[in-house]
């Protein structure tokens, strides 16, 4: 059935099968920001999207989907540990980002994310029409370019990579590097986030083959590569009307009832991930609290941590780790009533995010390396337009966007407490006039454009 003219492959779909303890089962929007992006462009565009469906060891034909076809991709148990947690989870991903956390290094691993690559190029190769165009997201799927030129060379492929790429000093230490880059390089055009990502692939490709550049074109026998930045963002609109929908602001009205009326709220939003600098903030925070600058009576902090690769060490190490600090400062600061901090592990809908994101004064985001980081400028879409704030740190992709964000270096904790302080305690006309511009920039750069360029790249590229 090679029917689709248009082929999104990512690991994940964009819905989740949840299977309970007592056996029912559930569908649930996935988590992450790649998912937010590209539902509203598959939705658009039509076609069919190529993923696992987040339940190990189940097989499940496909199915329509918001007018699109969502072709299930089966993993094993085996190769759920080796490929989706280990190496994807457990090798790429800290390597990718700056090794914020130690990448581990094993062969096993390695051969089941080519085992993977392989059955999610074949499946492609079954679904897509002839001169259809393909769409690879992201690092858990880098050998699929190429496998998929293999066998079908008439395809449109593009390639887009929605975390950061690092440095060549540090890609060099992946045992298995030639692998990525000949995989990446089956491309017609491959894109990344941030211009210096894009850069680093083509030093990259300069150090480690004899390939000519001319200019973004990595020069191939039989096709070219181009390499280039495309930063990613939301459907602008549709947070917009969500955070205004009579619903939602019903719930940001009994959201501030419960928390009693703070003056000030600040809030975070993010994946229970290492490299959201996580601890760098509640740190931070917690000393403002300590040291009175911020007053528990007026003040509170409202963390949302998604549950995320939960089996994997560093995410265990990180829970613990959040967990104690929140409840040391908690305990410790405040009077009976509500904490200070209030923390919870859990997956909100988006909706209730929206909510969150309009009664926040002050929006923390503080990742220590970061692809793009959809949360800023969801927060940025959905705030009321009278006031707020962004505190953001110069390691997300966002912040080369944002510039009118509070900027902070997360490692710096002086530097982020006063950076906070400030977005608290600016004269209102200063935190607007920053909001109004951050809001311009969200407007005018939305999911739409993004896919619009990259896909019209890809088109006039390859015709
Ligand atoms: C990030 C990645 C995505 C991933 C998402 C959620 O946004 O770029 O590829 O899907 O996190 O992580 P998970 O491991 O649950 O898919």
């Amino acid at each position: 059935n090679r029917d689709a003219q248009f082929v999104v492959v990512a690991n994940r779909l964009p819905v989740d099968r949840v299977v309970a303890d007592d056996g029912s089962v559930d569908w649930r929007t996935s988590p992450g920001g790649l998912v937010t992006a590209l539902e509203p462009v598959m939705r658009k565009q039509g076609g069919a999207w190529i993923g696992w469906h987040g339940a190990p060891d189940e097989e499940l034909d496909p199915f329509d989907h918001d007018g699109y076809q969502i072709v299930p991709i089966p993993l094993s148990q085996q190769e759920f540990e080796e490929y989706y947690e280990g190496f994807s989870n457990a090798t790429l991903w800290p390597l990718y980002h700056d090794t914020v956390a130690f990448p581990e290094f094993h062969r096993e691993w390695w051969d089941a994310y080519v085992e993977v690559n392989r059955r999610f190029a074949e499946r492609t190769a079954e679904v897509a029409a002839e001169g259809a165009t393909v769409w690879i997201q992201d690092y858990q799927l880098q050998l699929v370019p190429q496998l998929l030129r293999e066998m079908r060379p008439d395809l449109k492929i593009g390639f887009f990579l929605h975390i950061p790429f690092p440095p060549i000093e540090i890609f060099l230490q992946l045992p298995w590097r030639e692998q990525i880059i000949q995989g990446l390089l089956g491309a017609d055009l491959v894109g990344f986030q941030v211009p210096g990502a894009a850069s680093n692939f083509r030093r990259l490709v300069r150090k480690r083959t004899r390939l000519k550049l001319d200019r973004d074109r990595v020069l191939l026998p039989g096709h070219a590569c181009n390499v280039k930045a495309y930063p990613i963002s939301i459907d602008t609109e549709g947070f917009i009307e969500m955070a205004q929908d009579p619903d939602v602001v019903a719930e940001s009205d009994a959201l501030l009832e419960e928390l009693g009326h703070p003056k000030v709220v600040l809030l975070g939003v993010d994946r229970l991930d290492y490299t959201k600098g996580l601890r760098q903030r509640v740190r931070a925070i917690g000393e403002l609290f300590e040291e009175g600058r911020l007053d528990p009576a007026d003040v509170v902090f409202m963390q949302i941590a998604t549950p995320s690769r939960e089996r994997v060490d560093e995410y265990r190490r990180l829970r613990d780790d959040i967990d104690q600090l929140v409840g040391r400062i908690n305990s410790e600061v405040g009077g009976i009533g509500r904490p200070p901090i209030v923390y919870r592990h859990a997956s909100f809908p988006r909706t209730t995010m929206a909510a969150m994101y309009r009664i926040a004064d002050v929006m923390v985001v503080t990742p220590l390396a970061d692809g793009m980081n959809l949360v800023a400028k969801e927060y940025v879409a959905c705030h009321p337009n009278t006031s707020g704030a962004l505190v953001l740190s110069e390691f997300a992709g966002a912040a080369q966007e944002l510039r009118q964000a509070y900027l902070v270096n997360p490692y710096d904790l002086n530097g982020l407490k006063e950076s906070i302080m400030r977005a608290v305690t600016d004269p209102r006309i200063v935190r607007q006039r920053r909001m109004r511009a951050l809001k311009k920039q969200v407007l005018a750069n939305t999911i739409d454009s993004w896919a619009d360029s990259f896909l019209n790249d890809l088109r006039e590229l390859t015709s």
